[in-house]
């Protein structure tokens, strides 16, 4: 199981539209929590809005540096990658959701793709992005299968925190293959031992939670070890971040 083949397959195509509605709904909820997300409807689909650091500087940021860079406003990176491999790269996103990263990253990136499973969070990002972006729906198999081999870095925002062990199999798998050689993939695993048994707070072996979308799902070392095993690739880096609630990984394509 895996991969693009698995992904442009007719039973994963089948399931996208329960998928995008599921997406659809929790992002409706998202926005009608009463939290400060003026952000997700800022139109930057304009070239007079500058960010805060130049593409130079960026080059120059470790991962932690990247993450944590107000690029515009308020707004962090909240990515984790040296900048490096972000700027002049050709960079997807999995789970770009409305394009808050990629209406400010698409100033330094060569070229910037963004996948999700929500049409309704894609028309936002379509939106408000400059139209250097690309955004892609997971059921788009045309577009979906034109991406093999493209990406010079995949990076997960606020993405893998809410995929168990098993579902980061087959997205890790996807991945793998829309990676350029040398390519490098940046997932944002959920980390905190001491929360795991409260509501929607669980382990990466456990099931999906049917009901709640954006459950977290609580990675241990081995688990990452376990997936690069399963999905050939090779961990570069992990990186714990207990204040973030975050387990970074870093992996690379086993040749
Ligand atoms: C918490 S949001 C993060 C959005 C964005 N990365 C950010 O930081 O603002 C998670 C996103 O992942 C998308 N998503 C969930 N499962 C997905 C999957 N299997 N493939 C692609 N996108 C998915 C959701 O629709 C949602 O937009």
């Amino acid at each position: 199981m895996g991969g693009l083949d698995y992904v442009l397959g007719s039973d994963f195509q089948s399931n996208i539209a329960a998928q995008s509605l599921r997406w659809d709904k929790e992002w409706m909820r998202y926005l009608s929590i009463h939290r400060d997300y003026n952000f997700y409807f800022y139109d930057m689909d304009t070239p007079s809005y500058a960010l805060t650091v130049g593409a130079s500087r960026i080059a120059s940021f470790t991962c932690k540096e990247t993450y944590s860079v107000k690029l515009f406003k308020t707004q962090a990176a909240q990515v984790w990658a040296p900048g490096s491999a972000l700027v002049g790269k050709t960079v997807l996103e999995m789970g770009c959701g409305p394009g808050m990263f990629g209406r400010m990253a698409s100033r330094f990136v060569g070229r910037f793709i963004g996948i999700d499973a929500s049409l309704f969070a894609l028309h936002i990002a379509r939106l408000t992005s400059p139209k250097n972006c690309e955004y892609v729906h997971l059921g788009d198999a045309e577009k979906i299968g034109a991406l093999r081999g493209v990406a010079d870095t995949c990076v997960g925002r606020n993405f893998f925190i809410h995929h168990n062990y098993t579902d980061s199999i087959w997205i890790l798998r996807l991945l793998k293959d829309v990676l350029a050689p040398g390519g490098i993939i940046s997932a944002d695993f959920y980390y905190n031992p001491g929360r795991v048994g409260e509501p929607r707070r669980y382990t990466a072996a456990d099931p999906l939670d049917g009901e709640h979308a954006s459950a977290l799902y609580h990675f241990e070392e081995e688990d990452i070890l376990g997936l690069a095993g399963e999905c050939g690739l090779e961990v570069a880096s992990t990186e714990k971040q207990p204040h973030l609630e975050r387990h970074f990984a870093t992996f690379r394509r086993l040749e």
